[in-house]
Parts: C-alpha cells; sequence; structure tokens
C-alpha cells in the first residue's frame, strides 16, 4: 500500500514540475529564459513537494504502520503527526479505538485469569466439551486424575482423552437430553481406581442455545475408605464384644442350670467369667482410648520425660512373668539420655504393649531386648524379640485396629487386636513414627521420638 502511495507521488511531483515549468515558460516568453524558467520550475515543485511530504505523505505513512501494528496486536504505539484537519481527525480517532481497544483487551485478560485461577486451584476436576462433544477445557485437577500432560486432549473426543465409557456416556447424556445429570459413583481406573461423583451440565450460550457441556468430578475416594473403615470397623466391634458375652452368657446359663451346686465346677465357670469380664473391660478402655486419641481429644501433657525412666518402669512390671516364661529381659541404654517432650503415661503405654506383645509372642528360653539409639533431632526406641515372627504379608497391615495375624492365639492370651493401633497413634500424636522388621528369627518394633517439641 505504501508503495502505491509513493508511485503515486512521484507522478505527482512530475506533474507538477511539468505545469510549473510551462508556467514560468509563458511568463518569461523567451527561448533564453528556458534554463532559468526551468530552474525556478524545479525549485517551486521541490518546495511544493516538500509541503506535501510532511503535511500529507508522512502522516499518512505513519498512521498506515500504526494502523498495520494494531492489526498485528500491538496497541501501545500512538499517532503523533501535524497534519491537516482531516488527517489529525483520522489520527485521533484510530488513537481513542487503539486506547478503548487496550482497556476492553485489559478487562477481558483480567476476566480470564480470574477464571483459569479458580480452575487451576479447584480441587474438583473441570471437563468442558463443545456441542461436537470435543475438550475445550480440562483443569489441572482433572489432568492429575488421568495423568494428561499440559495442553494434551484439547480438541479430541472426549473419549480418546480419558477411555472411560461411563463417564463418556454422562456427557453424551448431559448435551443429548439438555439437562443436568449426576452420576452416583464413578470408578475411574487410570492411573489407580480413584471414586469419583460426576455432575454434567448443559453449557448455554448467550441467547440460550447449547453450546457443549460441562463437567465436575468431585473425588470421594477418600470419604469411601473412612465409611469402608468406619462399617468394617463397628462390625469388628460388635463381634469383638460378642465373644466375651457369648462366653459369659454360656456359663452363667449352665450355673443356672444346676452346675452352681457343684462349687467345683461353679467356681471353675466364675473364674473364667470373671477372665472374660476383665477382657471385656480391657476392649472397652482399649476402644475409649484409641477414639479419644482419633478424635485428638488427648490433650498431650507434654513434659521432659526421661526415657530411662519410662523403660527401666516397663521392664519392672514384666520382669516376673518373662522368668515365669525363661525369657531374658535386659536393656541397652546410652550413658547420657537426654530427655524428650512428651505425655510419661502415654509413652508409658507403648512401652508396656510393646514389650507385652515381645513377651507373648516369644517362645520359652527367647529373648527381648530394649534399647535406644539416639542422634541429633531424635531418639529410637526399639523392643527386638527372638520370637515367633510376623509373615511378611501381614506387615503392612499389623498396626490397623483389631488386625491380627493370629486371631484365635491373641485372644487366648488376652490380646484385644488393638495395642498397636493406640500404639501407632500415641507416637503419632508425639510427633514421631513407628515400624516394625520381622523374620524368622524375631521382630523388632521400634517408635522415634523428635527431641525438641
Ligand atoms: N512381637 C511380636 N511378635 C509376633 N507377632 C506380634 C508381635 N507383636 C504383635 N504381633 C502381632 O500383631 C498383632 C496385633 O498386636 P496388638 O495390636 O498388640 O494386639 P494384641 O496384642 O492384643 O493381639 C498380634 O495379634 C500379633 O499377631
Ligand atoms: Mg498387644
Amino acid at each position: 500500500m505504501l508503495k502505491g502511495i509513493r508511485q503515486r507521488t512521484i507522478a505527482s511531483y512530475m506533474l507538477l514540475f511539468f505545469i510549473f515549468s510551462v508556467f514560468t515558460l509563458l511568463l518569461f516568453m523567451g527561448i533564453i529564459h528556458i534554463f532559468t524558467a526551468l530552474l525556478a520550475g524545479f525549485w517551486a515543485t521541490v518546495f511544493t513537494a516538500w509541503i506535501i511530504d510532511k503535511r500529507v505523505i508522512a502522516p499518512v505513512e505513519q498512521i498506515t504502520s500504526v494502523a498495520q501494528e494494531m492489526a498485528g496486536g500491538i496497541l501501545d504505539n500512538e499517532i503523533t503527526i501535524e497534519a491537516d484537519e482531516a488527517l489529525d481527525d483520522l489520527a485521533w480517532s484510530i488513537n481513542y479505538m487503539a486506547r478503548e481497544l487496550r482497556k476492553n483487551l485489559f478487562c477481558i485478560t483480567e476476566e480470564r485469569n480470574r477464571a483459569q485461577a479458580i480452575l487451576n486451584s479447584m480441587a474438583d476436576g473441570v471437563i468442558a466439551l463443545d456441542k461436537y462433544r470435543r475438550v475445550i477445557l480440562l483443569n489441572p485437577a482433572v489432568k492429575d486424575v488421568f495423568g494428561l500432560k499440559e495442553n494434551e486432549g484439547l480438541g479430541m473426543d472426549l473419549i480418546k482423552v480419558i477411555r472411560n465409557y461411563e463417564l463418556d456416556d454422562l456427557f453424551s447424556q448431559a448435551l443429548h437430553n439438555q439437562k443436568t445429570i449426576v452420576s452416583n459413583e464413578l470408578q475411574i481406573l487410570t492411573p489407580e481406581p480413584r471414586f469419583f461423583r460426576v455432575h454434567v451440565s448443559p453449557l448455554k450460550g448467550i441467547n440460550g442455545e447449547i453450546i457443549g457441556v460441562v463437567g465436575l468430578l468431585r473425588d470421594i475416594t477418600e470419604r469411601r475408605k473412612l465409611e469402608r473403615m468406619r462399617t468394617e470397623f463397628v462390625a469388628n466391634v460388635s463381634h469383638e464384644l460378642r465373644t466375651p458375652l457369648t462366653s459369659i452368657n454360656g456359663f452363667l446359663e449352665t450355673l443356672l442350670d444346676g452346675a452352681i451346686e457343684d462349687p467345683k465346677t461353679a467356681r471353675h465357670f466364675l473364674e473364667i467369667m470373671n477372665a472374660e469380664t476383665k477382657r471385656l473391660a480391657n476392649l472397652i478402655d482399649d476402644l475409649l482410648q484409641l477414639s479419644r486419641l482419633e478424635d485428638r481429644k488427648t490433650v498431650l501433657n507434654k513434659q521432659p520425660v526421661d526415657l530411662r525412666d519410662v523403660i527401666n518402669g516397663t521392664i519392672q512390671m514384666f520382669k516376673a512373668r518373662a522368668e515365669e516364661k525363661g525369657i531374658k529381659l535386659f536393656t541397652v541404654l546410652p550413658d547420657k539420655l537426654p530427655q524428650v517432650p512428651g505425655d510419661h503415661g502415654l509413652l508409658t503405654q507403648v512401652m508396656v504393649n510393646l514389650i507385652d506383645n515381645a513377651i507373648k509372642y516369644t517362645p520359652a528360653s527367647g529373648q527381648v531386648k530394649v534399647g535406644v539409639n539416639l542422634n541429633r533431632e531424635k531418639v529410637r526406641v526399639y523392643v527386638a524379640d527372638t520370637g515367633i515372627g510376623i509373615p511378611q504379608e501381614d506387615l503392612p497391615r499389623i498396626f490397623e485396629r483389631f488386625y491380627r495375624v493370629d486371631k484365635a492365639r491373641s485372644r487366648v492370651m488376652g490380646g484385644t487386636g488393638l495395642g498397636l493401633a493406640i500404639c501407632k497413634h500415641i507416637v503419632e500424636v508425639h510427633g514421631g513414627q513407628i515400624e516394625v522388621e520381622s523374620g524368622p528369627g524375631g521382630s523388632t518394633f521400634s517408635f522415634t521420638l523428635p527431641l525438641t517439641s
């Protein structure tokens, strides 16, 4: 376009030159004056051309170049020219248009960034499709679930992106029936099984026409897991409570049926009932404690605790039982043991349960070693036995409530199956971790405690 203007300008210069020359020629009316006339004509032409260039060509060139920049999206440059009125008006209008465009663009960008920030920080997944069921939006939560990269999937059919027919079907139904659809519980297998509740609603344009669908995926995996754990827990508790109760009930009925007349049998039955009642009480105590720990209602009475005291105190409690069973129970403690911030009573309870288990599950002539390792940040307390060990497949679940390798054996030994779960909670409320290693040669339970709170 600029080239066109230039060509036209050159043509007009030549025309002007010709007119001025003829005019001057006529003015002087003589051949000898031709040269002078040509010279005057030349200068007059140059001057006029300069004026035209300054007032018309240069402004038009600048207007053209700024307009071209605007078309390319650069709105920062304004036209600064001195020109005649018409061009000045044009330049002002273009500058005004650029300013308005800049303002609108800023508002649109702000709006888009805000919407993007909301989508990015949503815990729920968002999928939007156009009316041809091609993906137009996937937020980071969805990309995480399906393991998609930055712009992966955009513009593609939903099924090719997520490969889940049930989900694809929900979107199709919402689009087809033009109404919101809510799924019950959708299992999505990639990359690991997760459960979602999905809401899919039609997307409406400004005039109310359907332009696509948007789906909200709420991850309910954790909630489902908790619900399952709660149901299992209630079933376990009922079972654990019913077993001693059934036994007590059975002996009571036998006593009432006449066994009470035989003092020897009656005493034996009463002793069993007494033991079962104690088991029931233990179970209820453990359950209450576990529930308090889980609710974090147990406010930690954190004070400097001397672990040597805790360990030696517990060893004293079990000394007689260990000797009776022919088990060597001993400690390996460092000379200097710093105090740890904690609750003396709760830490004693952890030691009691670990040493009790070690003695329970170690046959005669075995040994149980209790020791402490130290580093700058934490202490590690361990209880190592030479007992029956725990099969590898049971290790990951050993700290779960009521999990026992051998239920019958644990019950016979008076266990509730809650001891290790309680230990885990106590250690965790102290900011530590509990773990277990086990093999055919025995088991080692250990827990850490931070040296500072
Ligand atoms: N030192 C150990 N050696 C072998 N098995 C153990 C040991 N400590 C715990 N266990 C296993 O872990 C289970 C859970 O322990 P715990 O929660 O203390 O319950 P409980 O002692 O009441 O049976 C036990 O039933 C037992 O199977
Ligand atoms: Mg126990």
